[in-house]
């Protein structure tokens, strides 16, 4: 499996954090059109730094519980004292990823991924091992992002339409599995699945959406070098900036990557 290309210094952890407050909503929709819901035992595979793993024990509630996993102890770490900070009692990590068999833990409800297939080499292989920690009539829950059909700024401005085409080029190197996000319906059909629904959302950036030209600038650099070059905070301000002065200046709304959120469920 390709190890995650972004590193988890804490630049990283804090970079996911901030793209976690931006795709809340949509990843609270996908998980409540898909059935998840107060006492059910969830499983995230990939947690980082913990949002997806909160964002589900807060929507199962007390008599919940929910099992973040990722492969990097560094993450762990991070989520665990998050968890420990916030006094939540419903959810714990492990280092781990879907090939290591959970010890002493029952096949779960419903399973997570968010920005995680998009990491894999064998989404297909990743997806079948995953399944194997779901009860029968189980639910899937993917939240996946593409970039290469961005549509164009609104009106035209080039800075910003350059920008997401050099983002898009960037991704095609750091990201196994870039395909991932548009073939979540043919990867749940490889492993025996059929989605049952999905949508597809995007986030838009208006004059005074700060932080989504600071996550663009930040994710963009991140791919770009793979590592976090030092002065990589003030290259993302100084980079969110320009982005923002331009669409401010013609009052323009931009686009960023497409969220793919398709959801399926194991024979019963
Ligand atoms: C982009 S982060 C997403 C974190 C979180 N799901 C979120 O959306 O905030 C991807 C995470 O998946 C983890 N990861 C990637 N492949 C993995 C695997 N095969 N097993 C476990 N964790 C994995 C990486 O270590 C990284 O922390």
């Amino acid at each position: 499996m390709a190890t995650y290309h972004l590193g988890h210094a804490p630049i990283e952890l804090a970079r996911l954090t901030l793209q976690a407050e931006l795709l809340r909503p949509i990843t609270e929709r996908l998980l409540r059109s898909a059935g998840l819901a107060p006492g059910m035992r969830v499983l995230e595979i990939g947690c980082g730094a913990g949002d997806v793993s909160f964002l589900a024990a807060d929507l199962v509630g007390p008599q919940g519980r929910v099992v973040g996993i990722d492969r990097a102890p560094e993450a762990i770490q991070h989520a665990t004292e998050r968890a420990r900070s916030g006094g939540l009692r419903n959810v714990t990590f492990y280092k781990g990823g879907p090939d290591i068999p959970l010890s002493g833990e029952e096949p779960f409800d419903f399973l997570i991924g968010r920005y995680v297939l998009v990491h894999q080499q064998d989404p297909v292989g990743f997806m079948r091992l995953a399944t194997a920690n779901l009860r029968p009539g189980g639910t899937l829950a993917f939240h996946e992002p593409d970039s290469s059909l961005i549509a164009p700024s609104r009106p035209p401005i080039p800075i910003y339409d350059a920008f997401n085409a050099q983002y898009h080029s960037a991704t095609q190197t750091a990201l196994a599995g870039k395909e991932a996000a548009f073939r979540l319906a043919a990867i749940f059909a490889d492993c025996g699945l059929v989605s049952s629904e999905g949508f597809c959302e995007r986030l838009v950036g208006l004059e005074n959406s700060d932080l989504f030209f600071l996550w663009r600038a930040t994710s963009y650099l991140a791919f770009k070098s793979g590592l976090y070059p030092d002065q990589a905070t003030s290259d993302a301000a100084q980079l969110a900036a320009d982005l923002q002065t331009a669409v401010r200046t013609v009052h323009g709304q931009v686009f960023g990557p497409d969220q793919w959120c398709l959801w399926a469920k194991l024979p019963a």
